[in-house]
């Protein structure tokens, strides 16, 4: 078995100055090509609705959909710690509710830890399920389950209450046992700050090269979906333009009568 990513392994490298390394993935072979890859923390984010179940949010996303794609990815991973969303309304109610549905996710899955969204007010909650033995990745400044309120996807912390606001909520999720902390869409400096600052690693997207590690959505970063153009996102291959063409000759074989036909 190989040195398997484990919460130690994470505190060493913010104590290092090592980055960490995180990607969503979502299916079997995905799984077992980022694990080979080297990358150490695999998201299966609720960002599954609006990249696989062809949702325009990631609000619809239930339990049940995060289960089964975690269960595919939990099969192709040997080393990378495994990471689950807490979909909406799974940790909203009660600190209760949220500590059964935790709780399922790991049973049913085998995932090594969740993550949910939101700050200070959301650590009641993150302390009652780290009590039980969970560990919990917390996810501050844009939130894409507050898509709505937040007014879009835009970026967050720009006040000076704004930020003020931010690095109280990153301390109360600290406090409450937090293992890391996604800070997404936030001012570069403010996330720098925050990262110094923090007793447990920070993950960032759209947040700059400060933080001590970073999250890129996997569809972005292989351009599966040509037309979406993100600035916190880096495209380093066409994936989606391969797929394209690939069936496109296929096609035209097929049509031609030469498919095969050696
Ligand atoms: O669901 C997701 O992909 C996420 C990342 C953007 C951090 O929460």
């Amino acid at each position: 078995m190989k040195d398997r990513v484990t919460l130690t392994t994470l505190r060493k490298k913010k104590e290092r100055g090592e980055k960490i390394v995180m990607l969503t993935c979502y299916d079997f072979p995905t799984a077992r090509l980022l694990d080979q890859a080297g990358v150490d923390l695999l998201l299966v984010g609720d960002s599954l609705g609006d990249n696989v179940l062809g949702y325009s949010t990631t609000l619809p996303v239930t339990m049940d959909e995060i289960i089964h794609h975690t269960k595919a990815v939990r099969r192709g991973v040997e080393r990378a710690m495994i990471v689950a969303d807490m979909p909406f309304l799974s940790y909203q109610v009660s600190p209760e509710r949220a500590l059964l549905n935790a709780g399922r996710l790991m049973k049913e899955t085998g995932v090594e830890a969740v993550k949910l969204e939101g700050g200070a007010a959301v650590a009641p909650t993150v302390a009652k399920i780290v009590g039980a033995g969970i560990p919990v990745m917390g996810h501050v400044g844009f939130t894409p389950q507050s898509v709505h309120q937040l007014g879009g996807y835009r970026l967050q912390g720009q006040t000076a209450e704004a930020a003020a606001r931010l690095r109280t909520d990153l301390e109360a999720l600290a406090d409450a046992g937090c293992f890391a902390v996604v800070l997404e869409l936030i001012p570069p400096e403010l996330a720098a700050d925050l990262s110094r600052e923090s007793p447990v690693p920070t993950i960032g997207i759209g947040a700059g090269p400060g933080c001590d590690g970073q999250v890129q959505v996997l569809h972005d970063l292989i351009g599966l979906y040509p037309d979406r153009v993100f600035r916190h996102a880096k495209r380093y291959t066409e994936a989606g333009r391969a797929i394209q063409e690939a069936a496109k000759l296929y096609a035209e074989e097929v049509r031609a009568g030469t498919f095969m036909a050696d």
